[in-house]
């Protein structure tokens, strides 16, 4: 059964001084280090080590000023020494830069050239990015209609905050397709729904909000409600799914939900029929339903907003066409549209108009919705996989009911360390700590089955070998892959 997780909620603890720096109070620290005194070796050794990681997964910032010897010794219940040794090892390797009555802060080693170990020297495979390549043609086909369309918006200013009228229609008929009633004064068009969630968060959260997520989730959603200085309630999304009690008492305490029902990021997994029906939340709960066309074993999940009138949906065409179009949405009540609308010059202006009616042109077409590129998703899972079971056969990924991604769990904690080393054996991951707060995850890797199987094979036999080093001592120095 799933557990919420860490009730009393999460917060990221920083404040930016005169000078602009960063300082990161020593609970925040604390909170990141998680379980670092568990393992092997001096306790100074194993501080340093996990301090490391933070500052190589990007959890720790650049340029961020750590608390005195002092207050992170108190706040770790460790002594001054342990605390001032692992900063010295920091400091020794080009992890933080001090200076003389001020506090350390993070920094890199100047970077040096990496030797790939024999059998690796072929061009890097990123399993960081979580994201089908384009459709060539379809997207060309699709742009190309886009360009004849235009000249009817030349005589128009071109700033349209709600977006163009084609693509919001568009919008609400795919809404009305799968059974949800929608007019397009339902729908705003965003650039993607990276940048819905964006405008969301500035439009309905105030600092020191609690946001119920789901525990793992998505890695950008997490960095969107922190900087909105709100803090954050995990409720696990655990083997069997989610737990509606757990949501509903998480929900009475948070000032707004988000959550991933269809096609989780990362785990891939579906929000169950009963769930979905039981799911109403005291607080406004956003549904991402950026994954919702990508269903491999089954039909489209029924839209939750049709339980829960209330939901703000968004989503976007970027996992079922492609990145690139940078286009998305946000279904809503008009009034919270209008707030929405009022909030977004802060940031941008509207939406660009070719990539918009181009995104009319594939909804309409329905090529959100291709069988040829669910199977090619379909053998790319299969292909992982089977990898997986030849190269790591200790790893556990339950198969997801659709989406791009796996969620696999290592026997042992070694995610973040994993992610530092497997660059110098060819291929890049997402640790599991960034899909989590509290240091949780260290277990778990994300693995996106985006990429053609015959890479795919090929980057797990490299991670096997990543691991092998590991266990044999050896340590990575990589900084943290981007993700989507
Ligand atoms: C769950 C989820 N929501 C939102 C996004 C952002 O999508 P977009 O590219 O439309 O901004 C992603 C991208 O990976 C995602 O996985």
């Amino acid at each position: 059964m799933a557990q919420a997780s860490a009730p009393s909620g999460l917060r990221f603890h920083s404040q930016i001084d005169y000078a602009g720096t960063m300082k990161i109070s020593s609970h925040a620290v604390a909170r990141m280090l998680g379980a670092w005194q568990a393992g092997p070796g001096p306790a100074h050794q194993r501080l340093s080590d996990r301090l490391r990681l933070l500052v190589l997964d990007g959890r720790l910032p650049l340029g961020a000023a750590l608390p005195s010897e002092r207050d992170l010794a108190t706040a770790l219940g460790t002594s001054r020494t342990t605390v001032g040794a692992a900063y010295r090892t920091l400091v020794e390797h080009g992890y933080l830069a001090t200076r003389a009555r001020a506090r350390a802060t993070v920094r890199l080693p100047h970077a040096t050239p990496s030797e790939r170990p024999a059998g690796t020297e072929s061009a890097t495979i990123n399993l960081s990015f979580a994201a089908p390549p384009a459709p060539v043609e379809i997207l060309h086909a699709a742009y190309a209609a886009a360009l004849e369309q235009l000249p009817r918006y030349f005589e128009r200013h071109g700033y349209d905050r709600y977006g163009t009228a084609e693509l919001r229609e568009a919008v609400a008929d795919w809404y009305r397709r799968r059974g949800l009633p929608t007019a397009p004064d339902h729908i705003m068009i965003t650039s993607g729904a990276q940048h819905a969630l964006g405008l969301l968060a500035r439009t309905l959260l105030s600092p020191r909000d609690k946001v119920l997520i789901d525990h793992p989730t998505y890695p950008h959603a997490i960095r969107t409600f922190a900087e909105a200085r709100a803090r954050l309630l995990p409720v696990a999304v655990g083997t069997c799914g989610w737990d509606t009690a757990q949501l509903q008492a998480a929900g009475r305490a948070a000032q707004l939900a988000y959550l991933i029902p269809d096609f989780h990021n990362p785990t891939g997994m579906c929000m169950s029929a009963s769930v979905r029906r039981r799911l109403r939340l005291a607080c406004p709960t956003i549904i991402d339903e950026t994954m919702t066309d990508l269903a491999l074993d089954g039909a489209r999940p029924e839209p939750c907003a049709v339980h829960m009138p209330t939901a703000v949906s968004v989503g976007s065409v970027s996992k079922s066409i492609w990145g690139g179009l940078r286009t998305g949405w946000i279904r809503a009540t008009p009034s919270l549209l209008e707030r929405v609308e009022q909030a977004r010059p802060a940031t941008d202006l509207g939406t660009p108009v070719v990539e918009q009616l181009a995104t009319a042109v594939l909804l309409n077409g329905r090529q959100t919705e291709r069988p040829d590129a669910l199977q090619h998703l379909r053998s790319h899972r299969d292909a992982l996989t089977e990898a997986l079971a030849e190269y790591l056969p200790d790893v556990h990924a339950p198969r997801p009911a659709g989406g791009v991604t796996l969620w696999g769990m290592f026997p042992e904690p070694v995610s973040s360390r994993l992610a530092a080393i497997a660059p110098d054996y060819g291929v890049t991951i997402a640790a599991g700590p960034r899909f989590g707060v509290g240091g949780a995850f260290e277990r778990h890797i994300r693995l996106p089955y985006t990429l053609p199987s015959s890479q795919l094979t090929e980057a797990i036999r490299r991670l096997a070998q990543a691991r092998l080093a590991l266990t044999q001592g050896a340590t990575g120095t990589h900084t943290p892959a981007p993700v989507a």
